[in-house]
């Protein structure tokens, strides 16, 4: 490897050790593979947040423990759907301020900014130790990007996945952004994501298994030519972040578990141009493809009712 000495300062001006800094991202870009790869930018301090906003039970530690859960279903749909507007509504805030040459922490001091106007704390803010307030990933980068000091160039896609943990209760979305204009590969690619998402919201029925939601999903897919990424699902949601279900986005007849009013759960398809396959990099979350090609995502929290599914993550308009 090129580069500064172990414990010379790193090239980018940090003032850090280049082992402490950049040494094992550039290790990542040396990988020969994939001409135009993203690039790990600088990750920023933790933003803090202010004391009198409630936290969940891992914001210390940085490991989840189970959260009992409230009594009154009619009392749980209330906070959820006021947690979900929430989300949504940060998540549209985050995604006004795309533009090319803007930094994803720029978009993670927005978001930050606008969990804390609502009363709400950044569920992924020291979630297993994810250092940030939201997930931003870029072209190959399937979910769990770190925001960082990464400029957005005109022609990537980007993912933003907004988590609001407020009045107790968790609300997640994401949505995949053009960067000023893009290729009409990656917009139908996009597209046909979004689409997948839609069609796995209207396979949830009471009484059917989840099994159902991924094989809508693959379905549609499968049919445009794209992968559907296997080893991240949706999960169910509420006073913990995460929970049973897995929601998986391609059809498995052992996916039995049978949809029941009042349940609550993520719909969150990753699709991909290539092989659905992923790597994660040195930083220990940013999932990308094997093989360098682009990937998309969409996700949208929803509640299971008599007749199918009401979408939580919308804004105050209920527009999806
Ligand atoms: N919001 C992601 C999801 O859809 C989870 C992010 S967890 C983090 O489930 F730790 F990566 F932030
Ligand atoms: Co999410
Ligand atoms: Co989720």
């Amino acid at each position: 490897m090129r580069g500064p000495g172990a414990n010379e300062p790193c090239w980018c001006g940090s003032g850090r050790k280049y082992k402490k800094c950049h040494r094992d991202q550039d290790a990542v870009g040396e990988r020969p593979v994939h001409a135009g790869a993203v690039r790990a930018g600088l990750v920023g301090p933790r933003r803090p947040v202010p004391p009198h906003i409630p936290r969940p039970n891992y914001a210390q530690t940085g490991r989840p423990r189970p959260v009992p859960r409230l009594a009154d279903p009619a009392e749980r749909l209330r906070r959820m759907r006021r947690a979900c507007r929430a989300a949504a509504e940060v998540m549209a805030e985050g995604a006004a301020a795309l533009a090319p040459g803007v930094t994803t922490d720029e978009i993670d001091r927005i978001v930050h900014e606008g969990y804390i106007a609502r009363g709400g704390f950044p569920s992924t803010l020291n979630y297993n130790g994810f250092p940030k307030s939201l997930c931003t990933s870029v072209n190959e980068v399937i979910l769990h990007g770190i925001p960082d000091s990464r400029p957005l160039e005109k022609g990537d896609i980007v993912n933003l996945d907004v988590t609001i943990y407020l009045d107790g209760f968790h609300g997640d979305c994401s949505a995949t952004y053009p960067v000023g204009p893009i290729d009409a590969e990656s917009a139908r690619l996009v597209r046909v994501t979004r689409e997948c998402m839609l069609r796995g919201i209207e396979a949830v029925k009471p009484g059917r298994p989840i099994s159902d939601i991924g094989k809508a999903i693959e379905a549609h897919a499968t049919a445009h030519g794209y992968g559907v990424v296997r080893t991240f699902c949706g999960h169910g949601i509420g006073e913990e972040f995460h929970l049973e279900p897995q929601i998986l986005h391609y059809y498995d007849s052992r996916a039995r578990t049978v949809m029941e009013e009042g349940m609550f759960f993520t719909v969150e398809p990753m699709l991909t141009m290539g092989s659905p396959e992923h790597v994660v990099w040195p930083d220990g979350w940013t999932a990308v493809t094997v093989d360098g090609k682009r990937a998309a995502q969409f996700e949208h929290t929803v509640h299971v009712n008599r007749d199918g599914a009401e979408i939580l993550t919308v804004g105050a308009d209920g527009k999806v």
